[in-house]
C-alpha cells in the first residue's frame, strides 16, 4: 500500500513564550521537530512533507533536504494545514497525518497503527494514550457499549464528563487517502476560528464511515511538547533512550542520570564515561576512552583509548592514546597527535601538538605547530657500532634541521666535537620536547662519552632522560 506522511510544524506554539517556533526547541541538541521527520522517515513513505509557516525558514533549514515543504501563510489550525498538503500529496491509499510537537513517536508504533488502520479498512484511526494528566488534550469520546469511537473533543469544548476521559488524542492520524481529501473541506470553523483536523472524526461518523483508534502503550511517546515543563519531560526521555543505546552498544555510563549525550554523538565499544559530563554536537568517541568526570566535549573527534579528565574539548581533534587534563581546554582548531598529551591548566587553540608531544602545566599554545617527541632517523653504520656522521648530517640537512637532541647519550658526542662538526653544545636535562624542527636519535650508550663531554659537562650527571640538544654547524 502507498503511504504519504504530513509532518504540522507551521504553529508557533504561544505557550513557549518564546521567539523561536515551538517545533525548533531542540531536544537532545537537535529542533524537535527533526525527530518527527525522522520517525516518519523511517516508515520509508512515498511521500514526505512538512507543513511549515511561523518563521518557515528556520524550520526548512534546521531539516534540510528530502522533504517536500508547503507553506502554510496563516495558522488557521490543524485541519486547514493538512489541507495545505493537498497537491504535494498526489495519490496514496494512506495519509499519515503526526505533528512536529510529538517528537518522542517511535517508528514501530507509527507502523503499528498503519498497519491496523489498513487491516480495518477504516476511514479516520487515531492514535490515543493514557496519559498521567490529560489536561490539555482532545479526548476520545467513545460509544458506550461498543467502544466505538465517536468523535475527539478538545479541551475548550469539552463538557466536565468529557475532561474526565482520560484516552486522548495524540494528534497522529491515519487517513484513506480518497475519503481525506474528500472532506477536508466539510471541517466547520471552531469559535476561535480555527479548523481542528480532529473534528474529521465525528465527519466520518455521521456518514456511516468506520473510524478506529489504536492505543499505544507508553503515553509518553505522544506528550505534545507545547510548553517547557513539557520539554524537560521530552528531554529526560530522550536522554534516557539515547544513554540506554550506548549502554546496550558496550559503552559504561558509570552515572547515567548525569550524563549528557546528544542525539549527533557516536561512541565506541568499552568506552567508560564518569558523571557529570557532556557529550554535544557531532563528536566522535573512539573505543576504550575514559572521559569525565566534569567533562564537555563539542563537536570533536576523539581517537581510540584517549582520556580526558574534567576538561572541556571543542573544535579539536584527538589522535589515539592522547590525552588532556585535569582541567585542560582544547579549543577550536586544537589537534593532539596521537600518545601526546596536554596536562593540567593547559589551552590549546588552533594549534597542533605532534605525536607523543608532552606539554605541561600552565601552559598555552596557540596558532602554532609543534612537532613529534619523538622522529626516528635511518642513519646508516658507517662500521658497526659506529655511526656515519656525513650520512647523518645529510639526512639532518636534507629535513631542514639544524638542531638534533640526542636521547641517551652515546659517543656521537663526542666524535661531533672531535670532528668540529658543532658550534655548540647544550645539555639539557629536561626532555624539552617542544619546538618544531627536532628529531631525535636513540644510541646506545658507549663508555668514554662522560671524557670526552668534560668540558660542557660539569653541572649534569648524564641519567636515562638526559637529552644533547646540538646546534650543527651550517658547513661543517
Ligand atoms: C492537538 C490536537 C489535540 C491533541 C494534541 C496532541 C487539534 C485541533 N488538536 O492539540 O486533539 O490531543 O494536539 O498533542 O488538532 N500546526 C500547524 N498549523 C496550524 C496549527 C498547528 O502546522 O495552523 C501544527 C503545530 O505546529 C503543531 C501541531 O500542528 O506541531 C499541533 O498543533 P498544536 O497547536 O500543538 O495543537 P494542540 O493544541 O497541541
Ligand atoms: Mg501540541
Amino acid at each position: 500500500m502507498s503511504l504519504t506522511t504530513i509532518v504540522l510544524a507551521a504553529g508557533q506554539g504561544v505557550r513557549m513564550n518564546s521567539e523561536l517556533p515551538k517545533v525548533m526547541h531542540p531536544l537532545a541538541g537537535r529542533p524537535m521537530v527533526r525527530f518527527a521527520v525522522d520517525a516518519a522517515r523511517a516508515l520509508e513513505p512515498d511521500n514526505l512533507i512538512l507543513v511549515v509557516g511561523y518563521r518557515a525558514d528556520l524550520v526548512r533549514q534546521a531539516v534540510g533536504e528530502g522533504v517536500a515543504y508547503v507553506t502554510q501563510e496563516e495558522q488557521l489550525g490543524t485541519g486547514h494545514a493538512v489541507q495545505q498538503a493537498r497537491t504535494a500529496s498526489g495519490q496514496a491509499d494512506t495519509v499519515l497525518v503526526l505533528y512536529g510537537d510529538t517528537p518522542l513517536i517511535r517508528p514501530d508504533s507509527l507502523r503499528q497503527v498503519v498497519s491496523y488502520h489498513e487491516d480495518t479498512g477504516a476511514a479516520v484511526t487515531v492514535l490515543t494514550s493514557r496519559p498521567p494528566d490529560p489536561t490539555g488534550y482532545g479526548r476520545i469520546v467513545r460509544e458506550p457499549g461498543t467502544d466505538a469511537v465517536l468523535a475527539i473533543v478538545e479541551e475548550n469544548d469539552a463538557t466536565p464528563e468529557q475532561k474526565a476521559i482520560d484516552e486522548v488524542s495524540s494528534g497522529i492520524f491515519c487517513f484513506r487517502d480518497d475519503w481525506l481529501w474528500r472532506n477536508l473541506a466539510e471541517i466547520p470553523k471552531s469559535p476561535a476560528g480555527e479548523y481542528y483536523l480532529t473534528s474529521l472524526v465525528a465527519i466520518a461518523r455521521a456518514q456511516g464511515e468506520l473510524v478506529t483508534a489504536w492505543t499505544v502503550p507508553d503515553p509518553l511517546e505522544v506528550i505534545g511538547l507545547d510548553q517547557r515543563v513539557k520539554l524537560a519531560l521530552g528531554e529526560a526521555e530522550m536522554r534516557r533512550r539515547i544513554n540506554e543505546r550506548w549502554m546496550l552498544e558496550g559503552v559504561t555510563l558509570v552515572h547515567p542520570e548525569t550524563t549528557y549525550v546528544e542525539a549527533g554523538v557516536r561512541i565506541g565499544a568499552d568506552t567508560v564515561i564518569w558523571p557529570n559530563t557532556l557529550l554535544q554536537g557531532q563528536t566522535r568517541i573512539g573505543r576504550e576512552c575514559t572521559i569525565g568526570p566534569g567533562t564537555v566535549i563539542r563537536d570533536s573527534t576523539i581517537g581510540d583509548g584517549c582520556r580526558v579528565e574534567l576538561s572541556v574539548v571543542e573544535q579539536a581533534i584527538m589522535e589515539e592514546g592522547s590525552d588532556v587534563g585535569p582541567f585542560g581546554h582544547l579549543r577550536k582548531g586544537a589537534h593532539l597527535g596521537k600518545g601526546a598529551h596536554m596536562g593540567n591548566f593547559g589551552e590549546v587553540k588552533n594549534a597542533t601538538l605532534g605525536p607523543g608531544a608532552k606539554m605541561g602545566h600552565f601552559s598555552y599554545l596557540g596558532d602554532a605547530t609543534v612537532g613529534a617527541s619523538h622522529e626516528e632517523l635511518n642513519v646508516p653504520w658507517a662500521a658497526p657500532g659506529e655511526l656515519d656522521l656525513s650520512a647523518l648530517l645529510g639526512l639532518l640537512r636534507e629535513r631542514g634541521l639544524r638542531r638534533i637532541l640526542v636521547e641517551g647519550g652515546g659517543l656521537t658526542v663526542s666524535r661531533f666535537l672531535q670532528q668540529g662538526l658543532l658550534d655548540r653544545l647544550h645539555v639539557t636535562v629536561a626532555p624539552m620536547l617542544i619546538g618544531s624542527g627536532r628529531a631525535s636519535l636513540t644510541l646506545d650508550p658507549i663508555a668514554g662519552l662522560a671524557d670526552a663531554l668534560r668540558p660542557a659537562w660539569r653541572r649534569f650527571t648524564l641519567g636515562e632522560d638526559v637529552l644533547f640538544d646540538l646546534d650543527l654547524r651550517a658547513e661543517p
